[in-house]
């Protein structure tokens, strides 16, 4: 097992993002980046997410679920907006019964009296047993588990969003999506995954682009305008892995043949100087006269939240299924936090006892 507490910031930082992804499945894992995850992983997760909702429908299954990270605090620092991903892990931590503290703004924390944003962590893990965080600086979420790896208080650190890089939560809830809407129609595996917009600055199509590697024949599909469009170290990453792909500016001919059409916004929070309002983004968008074009179980996606990409029109089309995939976020943030304690056969347990319905 290799150890953040073993090697040097600088050497760290330079390892490829694959080997990188070793450094964290220890004694506390951290979830930092989307090449951390196997399949089997995957597996594991969204298998216990669903677990845990079934418990949760009951009184008696939601009360013991609460007991199961009574003992445990959470931090939730985040110095980015958000709404789904701060809800959704307050939520999960809830679920666990983890209380919760939350800084949502740097302006808030003593930060704003000089104190560095390294010293501010480390006041955090003083009265917490858990960090997760979103921070605009890529990487810094690294930074933070490094840190805490050379202090006498290592507590895991979640990377709920980190620059325009790793969403690596968001690609776990869309991959927990992509699998229950594609159960009944052979899995994940050989299915066409259609991304459209800001594919260069959007960090959950980062991630999930690179999760889907681990896939069987899938096939992905970059639709943006070429200023938009993804980056080539995800390219690069994906030819590694033997993943197909095709890089076009063409939505309409990728309409017919989408498995999943994964929708985003243009990301101007990172423009310099107001460029993206110069980009023509007309044509990545979907609406009702594209409903009769794509499959009847073509799954719509979107990490939220979006602005005119999706038109409200087909908000209740039994295809658009990013309100599903918000909520889906609970479940498997429940999931990844369990086994980020280790408690998961607890779950596993009650539910092979109990059997809850579905
Ligand atoms: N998908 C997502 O990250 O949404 P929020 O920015 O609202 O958390």
């Amino acid at each position: 097992m290799k150890k953040l507490s073993g090697i040097s910031w600088r050497d760290f930082k330079a390892l490829p993002l694959l080997e990188k992804g070793d450094y964290f499945q220890g004694t506390p894992p951290h979830t930092l980046i989307a090449q951390q995850f196997t399949r089997e992983k995957l597996q594991e997760l969204c298998a216990l997410a669903t677990r845990i909702k079934r418990i949760n429908k009951r009184r008696d299954g939601a009360n013991f679920l609460k007991t199961l990270l009574c003992d445990k605090r959470a931090m939730l620092y985040f110095a980015q907006p958000s709404s789904r991903t701060y809800l959704s892990h307050n939520a999960a931590c809830q679920i666990l019964g983890l209380d919760t503290m939350d800084v949502r703004d740097s302006k808030t924390s003593s930060e704003v009296k000089g104190e560095s944003p390294e010293d501010t962590i480390r006041t955090f893990s003083s009265y917490a047993d858990m960090i997760i965080m979103r921070h605009p600086v890529g990487g810094f979420a690294e930074r933070v588990a490094w840190m805490l790896a050379h202090t006498n208080r290592e507590i895991p650190v979640l990377n709920a969003g980190s620059g325009a890089d790793q969403h690596p939560t968001q690609a776990l809830l869309d991959i927990y999506t992509l699998e229950r809407s594609f159960e009944k129609i052979g899995g994940v595996d050989g299915k066409n995954i259609v991304f459209v917009g800001d594919l260069m600055r959007g960090r959950t199509v980062r991630s999930l682009a690179w999760m889907l590697s681990l896939y069987k024949d899938v096939k992905l599909y970059f639709v943006a305008p070429e200023p938009l469009q993804i980056g080539q170290d995800i390219l690069d990453l994906l030819d590694a892995a033997g993943t197909k792909y095709v890089v076009t500016q063409d939505f309409a001919s990728t309409m017919p043949i989408a498995d999943a059409i994964y929708m985003t916004r243009i990301q101007d929070e990172w423009d310099a100087e107001g460029e993206s309002s110069t980009i023509d983004t007309s044509a990545f968008s979907i609406g009702a006269e594209h409903m009769d074009i794509i499959k009847d179980t073509t799954a719509i996606m979107h990490p939220l939240p979006r602005r005119k990409e999706i038109s409200t029109d087909i908000d209740n089309d039994p295809r658009a299924v990013y309100w599903r995939q918000m909520r889906n976020g609970m479940w498997i943030r429940a999931a990844l936090i369990l086994t980020t304690f280790g408690r998961q056969d607890e779950v596993n347990q009650y539910y092979d006892n109990y059997k809850p319905g579905a």
